[in-house]
């Protein structure tokens, strides 16, 4: 401090109580972040976004420039950005007034606004401040030379600082290095000479009052929420840092902190900032969207694959405008495709098909799609779909594209459980690790936009970023890693980020583990794993108006006897089908009764649930569907759903066309019809002989409940012509 200074200084201490050298006429007015970047990255905007959320003024430098100042994440460099705050200060070297921030911006999110940043400025009491970090780098030789701090980190780190423009300017002439020379490396030498650090009066911010550098701090930061916002905290410290720097290994972190920051973000009702760079569709005509190369891949059996493709022809998107690839890797599926393909062919025109004989590997056929797209110059949306996602919104494509993201996922999980398709973190040797928020994603109770380390199995990728910062690599290999982990870590690498969206209802995963395909209809066992698509595809559409008190939907045709929709037709028919090619259709097991303290037996021709191995789904599908129906229906009634009789009945003219009057061994009796009558046969009907009264049309997929013992007494009445099929279950036998 010159001796005009300090006497100044004295003079002002004396008559304005100014103590510090800081506290000049510190107004935002007088603030310039001044940052460096070469591209426009998803970083750089990430950044840029957080600096207009706090009204920060900022000037880039070196947009457009080629990058010079080294590999940075691997080895020393930066002179370059050196170089361009040389040149820039120059012309703020008189400004005695204003207060110049530098920082990187790739990796840096800014937390608080500038009035904030200057009160802490001015509290450490100096006109030059370097963010501090735990590690002597790039050169430990120089570790000791650092002065002693009693808490806090020792050494510098030059990705932020802050200081008087003359002084900062007066520092930076002095850099007359190359443009990869190590620009920590100046500015540390610079601070350790002592006559330099008293001249600009330099210190570090030891206790991350402004600057939190991430590297070697990860523990020290949480997050700390209050009243619907975020903020990052440093707890070793206690403070709140206004600059986030993901600097070294850490970028993942500031990922995850960058989806919290700026506080403008409320995290519970919807994200204040998500909807800045949305693109919309609403005024584009059909012929005008975006062309999208729609890659499916099937590389392993998966149950529900006819609606899976059928949801293709349904996308509300316009068709013409798609490129359909398939990559099937299942012979058992072809069927599914040949059927598709003769329904749909018509929507897809220029579709490729690629199928199980063309022995391609996993990564080869997506990287066959992914190249596709790369090499159309008009491709631009690439979007990858498993066979395990049902994606139930059919706007999915078009809610994707407007969030504008360079690779984006629609949030989805496997019913009822925490599984999903994305990761909240990556564990140290990249694989699969908790963040703290995963289980309040998937269970949507936060929503938003979040920038994750991993996505797979569905995801929407901008064809310009595949032909620009993708396009040298081969995504899908990598070393020791499946297809999937090896895309994310290379799109990772590159800086581009990845998000995952639960703004929106997407659908489900489907679970494909313990599917069977060696039945005739698989799906049909898919009750437990895959209860949703399950539902949908064999459970009646109008099933669930039986609780809306619509009485059309349940009837009464005879007095305690309910009739309502249970079976959708596919249900009735691949039912039939499975017992069909079981076959060993036999008499004599519908043995009833105990009637006035005696047995009466009475045959029917049936298989048995458990004769096809489907007693436990039976129950599952009893203990779900028909127990509700049957406390609705008796209410105090709460049926155990067990059951122990569960068979398919075939009725024929040439083999048993009725049964004689019985009572069934059950607390009730659920009957459903199979087929349909007047169509598959004539004839039969049931007859309740106490009420002489008959049920003589039964609907196919609608059920008969009626009590069991005593009461109602009944008879299948004769089928005259076709076969007739019903399902009985005695339940609570
Ligand atoms: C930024 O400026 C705008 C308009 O000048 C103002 O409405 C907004 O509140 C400011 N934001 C902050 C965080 O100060
Ligand atoms: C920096 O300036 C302040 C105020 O003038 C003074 O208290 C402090 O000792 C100076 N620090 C150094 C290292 O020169
Ligand atoms: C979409 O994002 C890009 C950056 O990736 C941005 O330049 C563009 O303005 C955004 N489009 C809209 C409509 O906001
Ligand atoms: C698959 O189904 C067949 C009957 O079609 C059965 O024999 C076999 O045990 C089942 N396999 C598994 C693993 O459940
Ligand atoms: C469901 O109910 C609606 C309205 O009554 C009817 O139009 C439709 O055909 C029913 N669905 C089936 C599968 O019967």
């Amino acid at each position: 401090m010159s001796a005009c200074r300090f006497f100044c200084f004295l003079v002002l201490f004396g008559l304005l109580s100014c103590a510090r050298a800081g506290q000049r006429n510190l107004s935002p007015d007088n603030l310039l972040v001044i940052t460096a970047a070469t591209e426009e990255t998803d970083g750089f905007r990430r950044f840029m976004r957080t600096a207009r959320e706090f009204n920060y003024t900022v000037k880039v430098l070196g947009l457009g420039e080629d990058w010079r100042g080294g590999d940075v994440a691997r080895t020393v460099g930066g002179g370059q950005k050196v170089r361009w705050l040389k040149k820039e200060l120059l012309k703020h070297s008189e400004e005695a007034e204003l207060v110049i921030v530098f920082v990187d911006s790739y990796d840096v999110v800014l937390a608080a606004g500038p009035d904030e940043l200057l009160a802490k400025f001015s509290r450490l009491g100096h006109r030059v401040v370097f963010s501090a970090e735990g590690f002597c780098w790039p050169d430990q030789r120089l570790a000791s030379k650092y002065p002693q701090v009693h808490s806090g980190k020792r050494y510098l780190n030059s990705g932020g600082f802050v200081g008087f423009a003359p002084d900062l300017s007066t520092i930076v002439q002095q850099w007359k290095f190359k443009d990869d020379d190590d620009d920590q490396l100046f500015y540390t030498r610079i601070y350790l000479d002592r006559a330099q650090r008293n001249k600009f009066n330099i210190t570090l911010d030891h206790r991350s009052q402004i600057f939190q550098n991430l590297n070697g701090a990860i523990d020290e930061v949480v997050l700390k929420f209050e009243r619907g916002r975020a903020r990052v905290r440093n707890v070793a410290y206690d403070t709140l840092p206004v600059v986030i720097h993901g600097n070294g290994p850490t970028k993942l972190q500031l990922n995850y902190l960058g989806n919290y920051v700026p506080t403008a973000w409320t995290y519970e009702n919807g994200c204040g900032i998500c909807d800045a760079d949305l693109r919309s569709f609403e005024d584009t005509a059909d012929e005008q969207m975006p062309l999208v190369h729609l890659a499916i891949f099937i590389e392993h059996a998966t149950p529900f694959m006819e609606e899976f493709l059928e949801r293709l022809a349904t996308l509300n998107y316009p068709h013409s405008r798609l490129r359909l690839f398939i990559h099937n890797n299942v012979v058992y599926h072809e069927q599914h495709i040949q059927n598709f393909w003769q329904r749909h062919k018509s929507l897809f025109p220029s579709a490729v098909l690629v199928g199980p004989e063309e022995n391609l590997e996993e990564n080869q056929a997506r990287t066959m799609a992914i190249e596709a797209c790369r090499k159309d110059p008009d491709c631009e949306f690439f979007f990858s779909l498993d066979s395990d996602v049902a994606l139930t919104n059919p706007d999915t494509l078009r809610i994707l594209m407007e969030e504008n993201k360079s690779v984006i996922a629609p949030m989805l999980s496997k019913h009822g459980k925490l599984w999903s398709n994305f990761w909240g973190a990556l564990s140290p040797e990249g694989f699969y690790s908790r963040s703290e928020d995963y289980i309040e994603i998937v269970q949507g109770k936060r929503i938003g936009l979040w920038n994750v380390p991993y996505i797979s199995q569905v995801y929407l990728v901008k064809g310009s970023v595949l032909r620009s910062k993708l396009s040298h690599l081969n995504l899908f290999v990598e070393e020791g890693m499946d297809p999937d982990m090896a895309f994310c870590k290379n799109v990772r690498d590159q800086g581009v980020f990845m998000f995952v969206s639960n703004r929106d209802e997407f659908g489900r995963l489907v679970a494909s583990s313990n599917f069977n395909t060696s039945r005739l209809h698989p799906d049909l066992w898919q009750i437990f794993d895959n209860p949703l698509d399950w539902r949908e595809k064999y459970i009646h559409e109008n099933y669930s108006k039986i609780f809306e008190d619509q009485k059309s939907f349940v009837e009464q045709p005879c007095p305690d006897v309910y009739w309502f929709p249970a079976f959708s037709e596919k249900m009735c028919d691949q039912l039939v089908e499975t017992m069909e090619d079981h076959g060993g259709w036999s008499g004599g097991s519908h043995k009833d009764e105990r009637l006035a303290g005696g047995y009466e037996n009475v045959p029917t021709v049936d298989i048995h649930m458990n004769q096809i191995g489907f007693e436990k789904e039976w129950l599952k599908f009893l203990k779900d569907y028909i127990a509700p129906v049957t406390e609705k229906l008796y209410p105090g009634y709460f049926p155990k759903a067990h059951a122990i009789m569960n068979f398919v009945v075939r009725y024929r003219p040439d083999e048993q066309p009725s049964l004689r009057p019985h009572h069934d061994s059950s607390t009730f009796t659920i009957n459903i019809a199979l087929n349909r009558k007047g169509v598959d046969y004539e004839g039969g009907g049931c007859r309740f002989l106490r009420y002489d009264c008959k049920v003589e049309s039964p609907r196919k997929g609608w059920s008969f409940m009626h009590p069991g013992r005593l009461t109602h007494y009944h008879e299948g009445l004769p089928t005259t012509r076709g076969t007739r099929y019903i399902m009985v279950s005695f339940v609570d036998p």
